[in-house]
């Protein structure tokens, strides 16, 4: 009980203060994951918190993320960016890594969408792909709903047959062919807890279990958007693809430049799909808020 009471009351303090503070609410948030913070310089920004402002926020302790909630304009679109996220390798429960997109829930916005780097499984895939995720693999160990729920955030026991809106995929799908980009395909992710890397026998069950790729961030956040009944379009730069039979050392240098290296493509994509989203393409069907079966 005192656990929900603490979490409620931070998260109900935050709810507040950036009610009072935001100029505008915009419907969609914007994550932005390893290397691909840069996207953050396109936006005309009306207001910049950092995370350490913000009441109850966590702060990131990874040098590769910076921690900035920007409100503003992205090819005049309003938007949230939250530049930077926490993972649960830095000692943050789920719950905790999820906060931000809690609060951005209850604030009203509607659409999530994420990015990160992640290593690929699947060897049809090459590095420098983009993969909108169709499905996932919460490998975590660890639940953000876990403990007593609050009814009016979301369903006790949230359904997650259709986890991503199949409307928001084919959207994005379209966008990608109308940027020409050919290297962007669907696929599940496996969010594992880290920080250390796959071992050559973790990686063989991760390709067993069906997933496509792997890495450790941004199911928490996924799995509290959809509780919240946000839509959710989430997109890993492939930034190595890990083959077991020959496994080379995965350098986070590395996965930096490639996910830099790819970063221009994706803001391409994702300025046409907060358009697209925007003018109003996909409404009714992703409109598949979770449900509770009773
Ligand atoms: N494994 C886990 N996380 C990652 C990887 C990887 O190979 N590449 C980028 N993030």
């Amino acid at each position: 009980m005192t656990e929900k009471n603490h979490y409620f009351e931070h998260v109900d303090e935050c709810v507040g203060f950036l009610r009072d503070r935001l100029p505008f609410i915009p419907s969609i948030v914007i994550q932005l994951g390893t290397g691909l913070g840069g996207l953050a310089g396109q936006v005309q920004a009306a207001l910049t918190l950092s995370y350490g402002e913000i009441p109850n926020f966590p702060t990131s302790t990874v040098s590769s993320h910076q921690g900035n909630l920007i409100v503003g304009h992205l090819h005049g679109i309003p938007v949230i960016i939250l530049q930077g996220r926490f993972h649960c390798y830095e000692g943050y429960t789920s719950k905790e890594v999820a906060f931000p997109i809690r609060v951005l829930s209850l604030l009203g916005v509607r659409t999530l969408i994420l990015t990160n780097a992640a290593g690929g499984l699947n060897p049809a895939i090459a590095p420098g792909s983009i993969m909108i995720f169709r499905d996932h693999l919460n490998l975590l160990g660890d639940n953000p709903l876990r403990g007593p729920n609050v009814e009016s955030w979301g369903p006790r026991f949230p359904d997650f047959s259709v986890p991503y809106g199949p409307a928001l995929i084919a959207l994005a799908q379209e966008c990608a062919r109308a940027c020409k980009l050919d290297r962007v395909i669907t696929g599940v992710y496996a969010c594992i807890p880290g920080p250390s890397l796959e071992t050559p026998a973790e990686t063989r069950w991760l390709r067993a279990c069906g997933a496509d790729a792997v890495g450790m961030s941004s199911i928490p956040e996924i799995i509290v958007a959809r509780h919240g009944g946000m839509d959710v379009l989430a997109l890993s730069v492939i930034s190595n693809v890990n083959d077991p039979e020959r496994m080379q050392p995965i350098i986070l240098e590395e996965i930096i430049a490639a996910a830099i290296a790819v970063q221009p493509q994706l803001e391409h994509l994702i300025g046409e799909i907060i358009r697209r989203i925007h003018a109003g393409n996909t409404t009714t069907l992703d409109d598949n808020a979770a449900s509770s079966p009773g």
